[in-house]
C-alpha cells in the first residue's frame, strides 16, 4: 500500500498531467462505462483526457467539481446495473430511465449509495431480487423519492 502511494507520488512528480488525470469521480464513471455496451456511442464524450467529468454528457457536478447527478436517460445502454456509480461520494440523482439495463438487482447494489435521493430505473429490462431490494428501500424510504 505504502509502496503504491510512493510510486503514485513519483508518477505525479514526473508528470503533472498524469496526476491530474486521476480524478476519482472520472475513474469511477469510466469503470461504469467499461461495464456497459454503448451501441449509440452515447458516452463518447466521456474522454480519458479530461481532468474532471463535469462536461461529459449526462453528468452534472457541484461547485467543487464533485459529480452529484448522473442522468443517462434514453442513452440506449445495454448491460447490468452499474452499481459502481454508488461509489461517487456526492451522487444524489441517478437516472437510467429508458435503456436496456438487464439482469437482477438487489439491495447490495445500492448499499454504498449513501447520498442518493432520486433514482429512476423505469423502462429497463431489470429483474428485481425483491426481498433484499425491498428491505433496502424501506431503510432509505425517507431519502429516496422515486423508485424503479
Ligand atoms: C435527464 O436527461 C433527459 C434527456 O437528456 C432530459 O430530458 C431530462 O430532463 C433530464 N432529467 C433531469 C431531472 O435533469
Ligand atoms: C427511449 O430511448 C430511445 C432511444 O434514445 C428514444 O428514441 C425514445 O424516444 C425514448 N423513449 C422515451 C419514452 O423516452
Ligand atoms: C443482457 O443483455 C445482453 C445483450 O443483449 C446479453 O448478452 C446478456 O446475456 C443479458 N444479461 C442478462 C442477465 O440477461
Ligand atoms: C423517470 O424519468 C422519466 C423521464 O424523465 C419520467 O417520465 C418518469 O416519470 C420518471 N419516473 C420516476 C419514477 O421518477
Amino acid at each position: 500500500m505504502l509502496y503504491c502511494l510512493i510510486l503514485l507520488l513519483l508518477l505525479c512528480l514526473s508528470s503533472t498531467y498524469l496526476c491530474l488525470s486521476l480524478n476519482h469521480d472520472a475513474t469511477i464513471l469510466r469503470q461504469a462505462k467499461l461495464g456497459l455496451s454503448d451501441p449509440a456511442q452515447s458516452l463518447s464524450s466521456w474522454s480519458e483526457n479530461d481532468v474532471t467529468p463535469c462536461h461529459w454528457r449526462g453528468i452534472t457536478c457541484d461547485a467543487t467539481s464533485a459529480v452529484f447527478s448522473v442522468n443517462l436517460s434514453s442513452f440506449m445502454l445495454v448491460g447490468p446495473f452499474p452499481s459502481i456509480l454508488c461509489r461517487l461520494p456526492s451522487l444524489s440523482f441517478l437516472s437510467l430511465y429508458n435503456n436496456s439495463i438487464n439482469g437482477s438487482l438487489s439491495g447490495d447494489d445500492f448499499a454504498s449509495c449513501r447520498n442518493l435521493i432520486h433514482l429512476n430505473l423505469s423502462e429497463n429490462l431489470l429483474v428485481e431480487n425483491s426481498d433484499s431490494l425491498t428491505i433496502y428501500f424501506l431503510l432509505v424510504e425517507s431519502r429516496v423519492n422515486s423508485v424503479i
